[in-house]
């Protein structure tokens, strides 16, 4: 196995981080490996900004939630839906955009932020940081949109803290990989199989494994999935004037 593979297959979030601040060089290289990721039509909708301040880092963690370690990862990027790049561009040629307010747009925006998220994983990874993505961020999108200045046609999709390891996570089980990858056909048959050992083995993982609460996967979704659990995305998006109703 190459060096890629393994750092990809042995991915596990981490959220315990020593204070110790990133080097500018790591941080440079991280970005630069996003800033080269494929994005859509080459529409480059998709803007960081990277927080450093732990003041701003504080506000951060207050509007998702309170999640410890956005105070304590030295470095928290956010990863910023930006149709406001692209509409410079269209105004410059001289038309008007309005692919951000359609399903297309957000879509389209929503797997380039997918693709940078990725990458920034990977490139922390191999320099042997850790990180978690947060997308608690979308609790309160417009406290974030304030905080960072961000103009309309923008809209704050997920995080990413990044941070020295402190205290290193065992990976967590996923559901079987046939469930995952289909062949030639989508074959759903295998699933409550699958879905009856993933709740036993993560059950397993949350008691035996990190000696924490956690919930098999099933309870898991179920304590989520019946209300949309960030409720305030479609009005904030709306208002930045994005996701209308095309
Ligand atoms: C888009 C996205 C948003 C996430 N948001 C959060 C979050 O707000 N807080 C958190 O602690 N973990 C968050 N996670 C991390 C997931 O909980 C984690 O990836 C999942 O439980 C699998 O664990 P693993 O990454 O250790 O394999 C997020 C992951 C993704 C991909």
């Amino acid at each position: 196995m190459n060096e890629t593979l393994r750092i990809q297959q042995a991915h596990r979030s981490i959220r315990d981080y020593k204070t110790a601040p990133i080097s500018d060089e790591m941080l440079d290289q991280i970005i630069a490996a996003a800033h080269r990721a494929p994005t859509s039509m080459n529409a480059q909708e998709i803007s960081l900004i990277v927080v450093r301040e732990a003041a701003t880092r504080a506000k951060i963690a207050e509007c998702s939630g309170g999640q410890p370690w956005v105070i304590k990862a030295p470095v928290f990027i956010t990863i910023v839906i930006d149709f406001h790049k692209t509409d410079l561009a269209v105004r410059k040629a001289g038309k008007t955009q309005i692919i951000h307010e359609s399903m297309e747009g957000f879509g389209v925006a929503a797997v380039d932020a997918g693709i940078v998220l990725g990458t920034l994983i990977t490139a922390a990874e191999s320099l042997g940081l850790g990180s978690v993505p947060i997308g608690s961020i979308r609790r309160n999108p417009q406290g974030i949109i304030d905080l960072l200045g961000l103009p309309p046609l923008t809209f704050p999709l997920v995080g990413l803290c990044i941070g020295h390891i402190d205290l290193d996570s065992p990976q967590k089980p996923r559901l079987d990989i046939n469930t995952f990858r289909h062949e030639e056909r989508y074959d759903a048959s295998g699933y409550p199989a699958a879905i009856e050992t993933y709740d036993a083995a993560l059950a397993h993982f949350w008691t035996e494994v990190v000696h924490r609460e956690g919930q098999p996967w099933s309870e898991a979704l179920a304590s989520r999935f019946p209300s949309v659990y960030f409720p305030l995305v479609k009005p904030v998006a709306a208002m930045q004037g994005l996701l209308n109703d095309k």
